[in-house]
């Protein structure tokens, strides 16, 4: 416990000296937010409908950026923590349909802001916990006075059965950080992202068909 606090306190009094080390993913967070909120206005007055149901950014904490500094045994240079944590600077997009998560994913493959830099599809391969959602690593552009910058960030998206799997796992996971939940609940949460999926396949058939009508 000591020997974390101590690490905590060594990684706060080095990004401390490293002043402005959050401020290029502050950015990068501020353009992903805006060029989504573009996206869901454009959709929404061509279509009356937007694939984004809603979208959270998030800066990954000091504490979390502590443990896999640790973990990933990364050294503490500022060069070594932007090029191995990717995901400093997170988005989180929900969508009504699993299609939508795709067309969005095809979306920021085609713009030239945004480079996609790895797929990561837990849709397709869930986690052993049952967790799905497709991740993107992705770098983004930054446009400043004198320079242009490409940020790391993760864009997760995912329907809103997978989000209230997510959320809720993550609640029920919190008492036992560090351990492991017990197997049978382990099971039973498998079980309920099998069910929350089976949500998401009917509303698209559905969908799908009211489509065709
Ligand atoms: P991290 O070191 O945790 O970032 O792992 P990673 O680099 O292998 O990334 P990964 O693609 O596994 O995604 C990590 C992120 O996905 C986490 O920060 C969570 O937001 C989410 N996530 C991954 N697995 C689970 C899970 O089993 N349950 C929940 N609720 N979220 C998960
Ligand atoms: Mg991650």
């Amino acid at each position: 416990m000591h020997q974390e606090t101590d690490s905590i306190n060594v990684v706060q009094a080095a990004l401390k000296n490293w002043k402005g080390f959050f401020i290029p993913y502050q950015m990068a967070l501020d353009e992903l937010e805006s060029d989504f909120k573009i996206i869901d206005l454009e959709w929404k007055t061509a279509h009356g409908y937007s694939p984004i149901e809603h979208l959270k950014t998030r800066m990954k904490t000091i504490f979390s950026l502590v443990d896999k500094i640790e973990n990933k045994n990364i050294p503490l240079t500022q060069e070594a923590i932007q090029q191995e944590i990717r995901d400093i600077a997170g988005v989180r997009i929900v969508t009504s349909f699993i299609d939508d998560v795709y067309m969005l994913k095809e979306h920021i493959e085609q713009r030239e802001d945004i480079r996609m830099i790895r797929v990561k599809d837990y849709i397709k391969d869930p986690k052993k916990s049952g967790y799905k959602s497709l991740h993107l690593i992705v770098e983004t552009q930054v446009i400043l006075s004198n320079e242009v910058l490409w940020v790391p960030a993760e864009i997760q998206l995912r329907t809103s059965a997978m989000d209230f799997w997510a959320s809720t796992e993550h609640k029920l996971n919190y008492k036992y950080q560090g351990a492991s939940i017990p197997e049978e609940a382990q099971k039973q949460l498998v079980e309920l992202s099998r069910a929350s999926f089976l949500l998401d396949k009917e509303m698209s058939k559905l969908r799908n068909q009211l489509l065709k009508d």
